[in-house]
């Protein structure tokens, strides 16, 4: 069996008195792309905030590879693999496009080392764009460009979780089937990813695995083919009708 990467047990998480997830349960194993689908509100980047440890879970454990990650410092935690391109990007607007990478790279010292300088060359090669516009500042690229540098940003931290949230966000459709095609290409090179996306069925279209979140609770999980597939979602979020509609009556 794969390794088992993540393991969130039961996890509570507050903002003040107002409860944003609870009772949370999951698991992600390496070598998986697992996909997380909900409304506005339902509790998705706090899910993932919590896991990383971003914001504090108010009860539960999250361990990474093993460990209790309440005990390790945000630091500790990328660099052991755990890395999240937040929601909203957070790209530093005013530096350069590759002071950005290098800043993604800085627990492993820059680009100092073999390792370093050879994900810097990979990611290049994944998103040429970036290439070209090395020395552009950050801020001054499209949403696109800008979230192709977030994600190659966390790449250059060498992750072995890597987890994404709101891929989409502000993004045209053209520019979001292109990054998920780069995911996927990552993925089958063995890169595990958790991908938080409100696009449900773009996201299940690429994951293998999905969790459907709701009221701060994951309310149903499965393949994503068959949660795709599966009516109460296709209603709730991939804006088809349900398959078993009442017949009307006859005249
Ligand atoms: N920083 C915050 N402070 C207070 N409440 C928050 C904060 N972030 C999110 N919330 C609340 O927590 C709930 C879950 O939000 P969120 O995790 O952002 O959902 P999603 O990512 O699914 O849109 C919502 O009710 C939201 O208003
Ligand atoms: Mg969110």
């Amino acid at each position: 069996m794969s390794e088992m990467l993540l393991d969130v047990r039961d996890m509570e998480l507050r903002y003040g008195a107002a409860i944003a997830v609870r009772g949370v349960s999951f698991t992600i194993n390496r070598g998986q792309f697992v996909a997380v689908i909900g409304n506005n509100g339902a509790g998705k980047s706090s899910m993932v905030r919590g896991a990383t440890g971003l914001v504090r879970p108010s009860g539960g454990q999250v361990y990474f590879r093993g460990e209790d990650t309440a005990h390790l410092s945000a630091d500790r935690k990328v660099a052991r693999g755990l890395v999240m391109v937040p929601e909203g990007r957070l790209l530093f607007p005013d530096q350069t496009v590759k002071d950005n990478l290098i800043l993604g790279a800085y627990l492993r010292g820059g680009l100092k080392d073999d390792a370093s300088c050879a994900t810097f060359e990979k990611v290049l090669e994944l998103f040429p764009r970036l290439n070209e516009r090395l020395l552009q500042q950050a801020g001054s690229m499209s949403g696109g460009e800008q979230q192709m540098l977030a994600i190659a940003r966390g790449l250059m931290a060498q992750p072995e979780l890597l987890i994404i949230d709101e891929l989409s966000l502000g993004l045209a459709p053209k520019i979001v089937d292109q990054l998920l095609t780069t995911l996927s290409k990552l993925n089958r090179e063995g890169l595990t990813i958790l991908l938080v996306e409100q696009l449900a069925s773009h996201a299940l279209a690429v994951a293998d695995y999905g969790f459907v979140v709701s009221n701060g609770r994951i309310t149903r999980q499965g393949p994503s083919c068959e949660l795709a597939r599966d009516p109460e979602v296709m209603e709730a979020f991939l804006g088809k009708k349900k398959a078993f509609s009442t017949p009307k009556p006859k005249e």
